[in-house]
């Protein structure tokens, strides 16, 4: 069980219509618990996120609204890019960054990410840094395995005194939109070795502040499971986070 306090959030990707979204937010309504206890997050596509805002403080749910992406320059000449400004400027609060997806399909690298990530923590919302590292690279014999390239290069910029508001979220390549997730060894140990790639950047009391959600496959059947691991500090939900019954059996496991 974590010592941190959890948070939980759907990842709706390029999915659902205005009427869904709003449909969504009533059927939640009420039903989210205490965010001193478990914080809950959904993030969705940019064209929603305002009204999202409005009427989640309207109807009083205590749910964060998040970007799937974020642009790293605050303004000026980018055309067809969301700024961290514009994000902040609308109460959103934060956003995902380097899904797997996005670093698959729109090139993203390790570069853009952290500039990304340092983007976001000077407008002052919270980075959801997606780590997605090969298959081959855990191996849960080797203690002593070196810090992930991904935390390495793409947090390298990022300034201690902030580095414990990021959120990382482990995301195995191999486990987003399958059939099933890893083991909870699998995870559990995936985490183990962010943690200790963080401490090396950033310190290990810092580190042990930071959250790290898991992400692939994630249902209402093995969420418990996954939230009761040591080092995972909540979930990163696609697919189980559509629909609102699946979402809130998992945000009530955490
Ligand atoms: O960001 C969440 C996602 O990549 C996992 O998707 O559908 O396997 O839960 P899914």
């Amino acid at each position: 069980m974590s010592k941190r306090v959890p948070l939980v959030i759907g990842n709706w990707k390029t999915n659902k219509k205005v009427a869904e979204v709003y449909d969504f937010l009533q059927e939640i309504q009420g039903k989210l618990p205490d965010p001193k206890k478990v914080e809950v997050g959904i993030a969705a596509q940019d064209i929603y996120l305002h009204e999202m805002v409005k009427r989640s403080k309207e109807l009083k749910i205590p749910v964060g609204v998040f970007a799937e992406n974020v642009h790293w320059a605050d303004e000026g000449s980018y055309t067809g890019e969301t700024s961290p400004a514009a994000l902040a400027d609308i109460d959103v609060s934060g956003s995902i960054v380097g899904h797997y997806e996005r670093r698959k399909m729109f090139k993203e690298t390790n570069g853009s990410v952290g500039l990304k990530v340092t983007a976001t923590l000077r407008n002052g919302l919270v980075p959801i840094v997606a780590i997605a590292e090969d298959a081959t690279h855990y191996n849960p014999d080797d203690e002593d395995m070196a810090p992930l390239t991904e935390i390495a290069v793409g947090l390298a910029g990022v300034d201690k005194t902030k580095a414990e508001k990021i959120v990382i979220a482990y995301e195995p390549a191999w486990a987003i939109g399958a059939s099933e997730a890893p083991s909870a060894e699998i995870i559990e140990h995936a985490a183990k070795v962010i943690r200790k790639s963080l401490a090396i950047l950033f310190t290990q009391e810092v580190a042990d502040k930071i959250r790290i959600q898991y992400g692939g496959s994630a249902t209402p059947e093995n969420s418990k499971e996954i939230l009761e691991l040591e080092d995972i500090d909540g979930l990163l939900i696609g697919r189980a986070s559509l629909e609102p019954a699946a979402f809130l059996s998992m945000v009530n496991d955490a």
